[in-house]
């Protein structure tokens, strides 16, 4: 079975077909994720919280996210792995290259870092390097206390035109891969249609190339604040495999995310 490629993807965009990713941490998921479809398994920093409790990202370290890719590698046969490199990995240049290859070496296919043009000079460095990049923009959950909290990013006309040139300015210092997190459908429609790459959204509507969830959100297992965007796809189905196959039906035919889950 051959493993799906960045340039898989890049074709499922030029032929209108939509991307299917969610979160994965470990191989039974994983596998399961891998034969129900999904073209992508991002190894997130949401593991801080969907695993570790926590109410923020920050605390997860470069060593939890080497374990949690190595037991994802494992299950995958097709999907493309993609691993986020955690808060304060990627502040210099220097630490950016060391802790990307110590992901590719754990059996990551690309890894993804949250930020905009400061990052083009190591996003240069790293796909020199072999090391695929994907982007991050939007509401980007390690700056939640930039922020003030998670809230949708890009509402007014200022904001929304800097997200916008800052994904031409990733594209063009060589990321393949954007997620788009929590930006209203207009612009998130906007980017993705200027984009050459795929983009991936998550409360960023119908219109992205493609569409990723937390896993735990899928499942309708969350504890505490659920977040507008997300559904729960087990229980319609009541049963783990058939929520998966639910979601990746969903999102390739286009019918999630619907209105309600979107963000104007
Ligand atoms: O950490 C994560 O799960 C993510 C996705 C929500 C895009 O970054
Ligand atoms: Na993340």
């Amino acid at each position: 079975m051959s493993k799906i490629t960045i340039t898989d993807l890049q074709k499922m965009k030029q032929d209108g077909q939509k991307i299917t990713a969610i979160t994965a941490y470990d191989a039974t998921f994983a596998k399961l994720f891998d034969d129900e479809g999904a073209q992508v398994l991002l190894i997130g920093d949401s593991l801080g919280m969907v695993l570790q409790g926590g109410d923020d990202t920050l605390a997860v370290s470069m060593d939890e996210m080497v374990y949690h890719t190595r037991c994802v590698v494992r299950g995958a046969s097709k999907a493309l792995v993609v691993t986020d490199m955690p808060f304060m990995s990627y502040a210099t240049p220097e630490q950016t290259y060391q802790n990307a290859a110590r992901l590719m070496a754990a059996g990551a296919r690309m890894v993804k870092m949250e930020g905009g043009d400061w990052l083009c000079e190591s996003i240069r460095h790293l796909t020199r390097n072999g090391v695929p990049v994907c982007g991050h923009l939007g509401l980007t959950p390690q700056s939640v206390h930039v922020f003030g909290g998670f809230k949708v990013q890009g509402r007014d006309e200022f904001h929304a035109q800097e997200i916008y040139r800052q994904a031409l300015e990733l594209q063009a210092a060589g990321i393949q891969l954007l997620v788009l997190e929590c930006v209203p459908v207009a612009l998130a429609e906007r980017i993705s249609k200027a984009l050459r790459i795929p983009v991936i959204g998550i409360g960023a509507g119908p219109a992205t190339d493609g569409q990723i969830l937390v896993m735990h959100d899928a499942f309708g297992i969350t504890s505490g604040y659920v977040p507008k965007f997300t559904k729960n796809f087990l229980a319609e189905t009541g049963d783990m495999r058939a929520a998966i196959r639910l979601y990746v039906q969903q999102v390739s035919e286009g019918t999630f995310p619907g209105p309600e889950h979107c963000f104007n």
